[in-house]
């Protein structure tokens, strides 16, 4: 008889406190990816306190970094999604601000990926926003990334190396498994690739399957492309500033362990839920790759109304 036990089922865990706090718990150097949305700072129903200047918020949020930071192996990642802070309709890039924090404190950026999204606030005196950014800083220079789990369809699967490349002329010259996602995440499921070639995960907004009571959740989808290319199964996930739970999530769709820290008790609660829902096989999930689905011409809502048309003639 072998004595080979299998793998202990992933863990997935949601604390709730202060991330300050509770991040002390967690082993030094324990973690292989730390992805994170940390409060925008925007008066979001979760950022009871009053709403900070950028200065005072960089100086609130940067001794959780430091200390979050320590706790990432120095193989390991740090995901941030982040949007901007606004005051008075001026727009402050928060990742302008992490960038320069966590560069200080050694991280070393691999990625700056554009999330772009087709819903959201529809500004009066500005653009309207619709990408937030997800910066991807590795510990060290020795760091994994698998590429492979996260390719995409090729553009033009039968395209052939010319007929001057020595020893590979008239040769298929993709890679069978798909093309790189690129940082401007782009998709090419078969249906919408010709006229929408963007990898469009749309955010978590009211008719979204994974939508909760929280205001700012982000895609399950988002962190899972992280979870796949910059960890192995058996790895440890960490978000300190976890919701409802979105990250550990992800981590245990792929047999990985995610620990979780959230501020809200009954967010927390949400995300455990959320957790035990997942392992019962009855969490929605949005498929990963599957495209935004964009209306058919002959959809009421792809006519201009006919008082438009009136308008437009008067
Ligand atoms: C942008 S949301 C994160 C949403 C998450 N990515 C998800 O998909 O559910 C930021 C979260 O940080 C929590 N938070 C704020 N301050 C915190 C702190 N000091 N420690 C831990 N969590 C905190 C808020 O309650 C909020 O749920």
């Amino acid at each position: 008889m072998n004595n080979l036990s299998p793998d202990p089922a992933p863990q997935g865990t949601i604390l709730t406190g202060d991330a300050l706090q509770i991040l002390n718990a967690v082993g030094n150097k324990s973690c292989s990816l730390l992805i994170t949305s940390p409060p925008y700072n925007i008066g979001k129903i979760y950022e009871r306190e009053k709403k900070r200047d950028i200065n005072s918020y960089v100086d609130w949020v940067s001794p959780i970094f430091k200390l979050a930071i320590e706790k990432i192996a120095d193989d390991g990642h740090l995901c941030l999604q982040v949007g901007a802070h606004l005051r008075n309709s001026e727009v402050f890039p928060l990742d302008y601000y992490f960038y320069k924090m966590l560069f200080d404190h050694g991280m070393k950026l691999r990625n700056r990926i554009i999330w772009r999204f087709n819903f959201g606030l529809n500004a009066k005196k500005r653009f309207s926003g619709r990408y937030e950014t997800l910066l991807w800083f590795s510990k060290s220079e020795n760091y994994k990334f698998n590429l492979d789990p996260v390719r995409i369809p090729q553009i033009y699967p039968g395209k052939r190396h010319s007929s001057k490349k020595p020893g590979k002329a008239g040769q298929p010259s993709g890679n069978p498994l798909g093309k790189n996602p690129s940082d401007f995440w782009e998709f090419s499921a078969n249906e919408h690739f010709n006229t929408e070639p963007v990898w469009d995960i749309p955010n978590v907004k009211a008719n979204h399957p994974e939508k909760t009571q929280h205001p700012c959740q982000f895609p399950v989808e988002l962190a899972e492309r992280c979870v796949l290319a910059l960890t192995d199964p058996g790895d440890i996930i960490l978000d300190p500033f976890a919701g409802v739970g979105t990250s550990v999530v992800a981590a245990l769709k792929h047999d990985r362990n995610g620990i979780g820290i959230e501020i809200d008790e009954g967010y927390a609660q949400v995300g455990r839920e959320r957790i035990t829902l997942l392992r019962n096989g009855e969490l929605n999930l949005r498929p990963i790759g599957k495209p935004v689905r964009l209306p058919r011409a002959t959809e009421a809502v792809s006519t201009a109304p006919i008082e438009w048309k009136q308008l437009l003639t008067e």
